[in-house]
């Protein structure tokens, strides 16, 4: 019987600028590390959190990787009680799907360290619920790139139907994160509940021209589709210098750029790994003009999502 094990859920880039709350995906840096060990006791338990500067509440019950454990525990009848160990390893409100990450990482532990033997469509519900702690809205375009890996469509929520899209080999997506936290939760309350006509027949477009181009190995329809008309234009205001930072990252030769999440990380697209690194130097750069910490990373797409690092 396994008694403890340790899982890592990677960081995901979600919307993909046309693709709001319906694409995401999975990159294989950053990502959360949790430590699940079984007790005797009847009780769920979340013994540390690091690398959250005090930030997360380890009321297992309003924390989202306890959510899913205390949901597991219940619908399952699990004996005894799990001691949580959870270590942030991205920041947190970065846009990166960092609560997404520990939700995942807690449902797909759980998997592993009862056998409970539960596809990625049936860990999923749980690990949207952790998620939901956190933005206060039923999205799964973390959740889902981040448990299944690769780069997910969520063609509908009611009822969910998850389709994994193929991936260019060559794809890979550079990422800038400022030090500022953007609450998903109340940026998106600052978004319009209505889209004009005109608006929409531009991301019916670039969203279909994105699949299509994920499908055709053809990163410029790729990058041409990386557009969007209706959230860019209200949460670029809060990333610091972001116009400049988009134009640094086409000027380096990316292929699309924008916000990831609701931000305040940026991604942004290219077909080889030199120029990735290239964009993210430069992405930095513009950055450096104002005195905000940054960070970045140059990934290609996570086809693999969660993984064990050890159990015994
Ligand atoms: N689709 C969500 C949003 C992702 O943009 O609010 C949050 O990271």
């Amino acid at each position: 019987m396994t008694k403890e094990i340790k899982v890592f859920a990677p960081a995901s880039v979600s919307n993909i600028a046309c693709g709001f709350d319906t694409m995401g995906f999975a990159v294989d840096r950053p990502g959360d590390e949790l430590v699940l060990r079984r007790i005797e006791e009847k009780s769920i338990v979340i013994k540390s959190i690091t690398g959250d500067d005090g930030c997360l509440t380890k009321e297992v019950s309003k924390n989202t990787a306890g959510l899913p454990i205390i949901e597991l525990f219940k619908d399952f009848n699990l004996p005894g009680g799990v001691e949580i160990e959870l270590h942030k390893k991205m920041p947190l409100g970065s846009g990166l799907g960092s609560s997404a990450a520990s939700a995942v990482a807690a449902a797909f532990a759980m998997n592993n360290l009862f056998d409970l033997n539960l596809t990625n469509m049936e860990l999923l519900p749980y690990a949207i619920k952790g998620e939901e702690l956190a933005s206060g809205a039923i999205h799964a375009d973390n959740v889902a790139p981040c448990l299944f890996g690769g780069f997910i469509l969520i063609r509908s929520y009611d009822p969910i139907d998850i389709i994994e899209l193929p991936v260019p080999d060559n794809l890979y997506c550079s990422i800038l994160h400022l030090d500022v936290k953007i609450n998903t939760k109340e940026s998106r309350k600052l978004l319009p509940t209505e889209v004009p006509l005109n608006l929409a027949i531009k991301h019916w477009g670039n969203t279909a021209g994105l699949i299509a181009g994920l499908y055709k190995n053809d990163i410029a329809l790729i990058g041409r589709a990386i557009e969007d008309f209706i959230i860019e234009p209200i949460r670029g205001n809060f990333i610091p210098n972001y116009y400049k930072i988009k134009q640094a990252a086409y000027n380096a030769g990316a292929v699309g750029c924008n916000i990831s999440g609701s931000g305040p990380s940026v991604f942004a697209l290219s077909d080889n790994a030199e120029t990735a690194k290239n964009i993210s130097r430069d992405m930095e750069n513009a950055a450096g003009e104002i005195n905000i910490k940054t960070c970045s990373f140059v990934s290609k797409v996570n086809k693999v999502g969660p993984k064990i690092i050890y159990k015994n």
